[in-house]
């Protein structure tokens, strides 16, 4: 196994924590975010090249607060403290925090008194967000002021002997001017670190991962047709070759060719092994006369269940499951509770383990969504997939507002692919974070020829989002709605109307059940 120079990052629970490891590995340095109250000895086995202690709600002298073990300071390592890290930096090595009474929050000018080589390179001026409540009254003994700003006498400071240095604003969020570069210059310059960390050598490392977990076993795991499901598939087939089955489930709610294009893309693109099962019509009989949209959620969530466990039966054997956690999903379920702690995902395949004793195999564990789709990239996903726009779990049946039938399922397919049809044609596919038809559980009157009509509505939808917590509308160019209102009422039948979303995320949220 390659070995990389590594970054440890110690969270104390700022919401901005997760952007510290990105900005990191945006360096091409490998680095995780572990508990900031973690051993010395877990620190050690780490093998860090430097240490960067995140933000935090708390303050320093709050009762159940957390602190790093005192152990680290004699370590010989670099240490960036942000925000909460710096003021832990400060009251640990001897120097003064006072309590906030306000929370000081946003935009302020950072002053450069001093380079102290952590801010080699910064203009004298800069833009820098701050959000934290209490602060830095006297720096420990070593340390030097190397910025200031209107209301932070120690904004920035540094011990350059012993390699510590302390920030007060927050260098991780894209409102920093310069936050970049000053990563650049500690983990580069002040750690050493080499820039190695590639998606390429992820791929050698985590083949070998699987094979050593595995070793002869068997692996199954279901494919949604989605980025993460793909790619992990994608590497586990490259890694175990045909000991690896996808199973791949067409629930009756899913998009238009949607089964068609995972086997072109998987089986005989890139030779994945798969089950594709129909159980379309197994689906949409338990739908039937479903409208409530969490239950539509829990018939299709047991069904699942049931279908994998039938197939998985047929296989015979496996004793591993794969599963396409994220990052972001793992940092959530083992970070203690901080504001980072209280973001949600849908998970859909949560019963199966409950059920089938398998151990699991989530290759794509310690990586971030782009970083996901970098790999699809590197690892010969078709393009058009590895920049897909998310599907829900429950597809097109919590886009399928009322009663779910064959035939209105037929008519939102139809309306969709033409709009994202008309998306992508217009070049605008990539700037939206997610567009998708809805059908509405109503009729309205309109004329067609000398003819009244009494038909569905389509609303089309689009948004923009980083991370789908809150979402813009997207303000879609008229000529783009307008050709995808005359397509959508011209060639789908039963349709004589198409309507607009203008709603934000909150308060309306981006699916509409
Ligand atoms: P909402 O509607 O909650 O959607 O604003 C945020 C994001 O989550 C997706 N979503 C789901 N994904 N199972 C999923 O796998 C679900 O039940 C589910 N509900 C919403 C939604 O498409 C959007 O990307």
């Amino acid at each position: 196994m390659v070995q990389h120079d590594k970054i440890l990052i110690l969270d104390f629970g700022s919401q901005y924590s997760h952007l510290i490891a990105r900005r990191v590995r945006e360096m091409n340095v490998y680095s995780e975010l572990r508990d900031g109250q973690i051993s010395l000895d877990e620190i050690r086995a780490f093998e860090p090249k430097g240490i960067i202690l995140s933000g935090g709600p708390g303050s320093v002298y709050d009762q159940g607060s957390p602190h790093p073990d005192p152990g680290l300071w004699e370590l010989g390592l670099p240490i960036l403290g942000i925000c909460y890290g710096q003021q832990l930096m400060t009251h640990h090595l001897g120097g003064k925090v006072e309590r906030g009474s306000e929370r000081e929050y946003g935009r302020a000018m950072l002053r450069l008194l001093r380079t102290g080589e952590i801010l080699q390179g910064m203009p004298q001026e800069s833009v820098v967000w701050m959000s934290h409540g209490d602060r830095v009254t006297e720096p420990p003994q070593g340390f030097r002021v190397l910025a200031i700003s209107d209301n932070a006498p120690f904004a920035a400071i540094g011990d350059t002997t012993r390699n510590f240095f302390g920030l007060q604003f927050h260098p991780e969020v894209t409102h920093t001017q310069r936050g970049g570069p000053i990563f650049e210059r500690f983990l580069i310059g002040i750690c050493r670190c080499k820039r190695d960390w590639r998606m390429g050598s992820y791929i050698e490392e985590s083949v070998a991962q699987i094979r050593a977990q595995v070793g002869d076993g068997h692996v199954i795991g279901g494919i949604s047709g989605g980025v993460d499901s793909t790619v992990a598939a994608v590497l586990t087939s490259k890694a175990i070759g045909d000991r690896f089955t996808a199973i791949f489930v067409d629930n009756g709610v899913l998009r238009k060719d949607e089964g068609k294009k995972v086997m072109e893309r998987l089986h005989e693109k890139l030779h994945v092994r798969i089950q594709h099962v129909d159980a379309s019509k197994r689906f949409l009989d338990a739908l039937k006369g479903v409208t409530d949209p969490e239950e539509k959620r829990k018939v299709i969530g047991n069904m699942f269940i049931h279908v994998f466990e039938d197939e998985a039966k047929k296989l015979g054997e496996a004793q591993f499951l794969l599963q396409g956690t994220l990052y972001p999903d793992v940092i959530e379920s083992t970070s203690h509770k901080g504001p980072s702690a209280t973001i949600k995902s849908h998970h859909n395949v949560g019963g199966l383990l409950e059920n089938m004793r398998l151990e699991l195999v989530e290759p794509l564990r310690l990586l971030f969504k782009d970083e996901v789709r970098a790999l699809g990239r590197e690892l010969g996903v078709d393009a058009t997939l590895v920049s897909r726009h998310p599907f829900p779990g429950p597809g097109l049946a919590v886009r399928c507002l009322g009663e779910i039938t064959q035939e209105r399922l037929d008519v939102l397919r139809e309306a969709d692919r033409i709009y994202i049809e008309e998306i992508r044609k217009a070049g605008l596919y990539d700037q939206i974070a997610q567009a998708f038809a809805v059908l509405l559980p109503c009729r309205t009157v309109g004329v067609m020829g000398d003819n009244r009509t009494y038909e569905e509505v389509i609303a089309l939808r689009a948004v923009t989002s980083t991370d789908f917590m809150t979402a813009d509308w997207y303000q879609m160019p008229y000529d783009v709605l307008q050709s995808c209102s005359n397509r959508i009422i011209n060639e789908v039948s039963g349709v004589n109307r198409v309507v607009y979303d203008v709603s934000s995320k909150p308060p309306a949220t981006v699916e509409w059940e």
